[in-house]
């Protein structure tokens, strides 16, 4: 059985749980024409969201059974044509869940307490000492914290917030518009972990900025096609959002250069779920499930 791996992943994953398979680690990205011969032979692929999974892929590997995605999102494969030709699809939630929670309270706080400003005026040489009036952040006491995608994520997020005073106002992405209009309305810091889905591609975009407080943060840990990054840009210009925080992109790994020089945002480049003991369970668990699926038993996470 030979599994394609999109690139390396902490060990010891494929190494140990696939030791008995024909294993070949590809160093990220899928573009097909690098791949194919690999792709002509493979039976399962084990992809992170960096390779894109497309139709054309899946021409290209007549033999495949299984993409074990090694990510909880799985935007980055057709799960449509995946259940056209027969491929099952599986996840790698529950893991990673607490990592991305800590990372989107990295970023509110980052974010209220102006760390990248701070920090980049520390590193320019020009910090002259304390000042009573410099670089002034936002309290999160007594404020409210609006959760876009209360999921699994989302409920991390939300736990977090009583230590720090807040008030959570939380709803899932298929919930309703009142419930979205309210959302809106009532955050300080809107912080969204809902999947990437038609139904929220584009979710905040102009109007939706103009509808939140002024001086409202947004955080982003999702997916970045959910916002709207020009949108984003105008509304932080026109001082009506007070600042953002994003770990995720509309087009990864380009960002928005609106968005590169301005000191009211803090940008990560995607480590949600980076850190070395998620990144290692989550590569375990993809590595278990295409074990589980040629066994013949049924996989834990399947999504197609
Ligand atoms: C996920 O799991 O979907 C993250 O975005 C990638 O680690």
């Amino acid at each position: 059985m030979k599994v394609y791996v999109g690139q390396p992943l902490p060990e010891p994953s494929t190494t140990e749980l696939l030791a008995g398979y024909d294993v070949v680690l590809g160093t990220g990205g899928l573009p097909p024409a690098e791949v194919r011969e690999h792709l002509a032979a493979v039976d399962a692929l084990l992809p992170t969201p960096r390779e894109v999974v497309t139709r054309d892929v899946l021409a290209a590997a007549p033999r495949l059974s299984i993409v074990a995605a090694c990510s909880v999102g799985t935007d980055h494969i057709d799960l449509a044509a995946c259940r056209e030709r027969g491929v099952v699809v599986t996840n790698t939630p529950d893991v990673l869940t607490e990592a991305t929670a800590d990372l989107a309270w990295a970023l509110i706080l980052a974010v209220t307490r102006r760390v990248t400003e701070g920090e980049a005026l520390l590193r320019s040489g020009r910090w002259e000492g304390l000042k009573g009036l410099g670089i002034l952040g936002t309290g999160l006491q007594g404020k409210t914290l609006g959760v876009y995608g209360m999921g699994r994520i989302g409920a991390a997020v939300a736990r977090r917030a009583g230590p720090f005073g807040m008030q959570v106002v939380g709803m899932r992405s298929a919930d309703g518009v009142d419930s979205f209009e309210g959302l809106l309305r009532a955050a300080d810091v809107l912080t969204i972990h809902a999947p990437l889905t038609p139904g929220t591609r584009g979710r905040f975009g102009r109007s939706e900025f103009l509808r939140m407080k002024r001086g409202a943060i947004l955080v982003n840990t999702a997916r970045g096609p959910i916002v709207d990054e020009g949108a984003l840009v105008e509304a932080l210009e026109a001082g009506h959002l007070g600042g953002a925080g994003l770990d995720v992109y509309e087009n990864e790994p380009s960002v928005h250069p609106g968005l590169l020089g301005r000191m009211d945002v803090t940008l990560l480049p995607h480590l949600g779920t980076a850190t070395r003991e998620t990144r290692l369970a989550m590569a375990r668990l993809a590595c278990a499930e295409i074990l589980r699926f040629f066994r013949g038993e049924p996989p834990r996470h399947r999504v197609a």
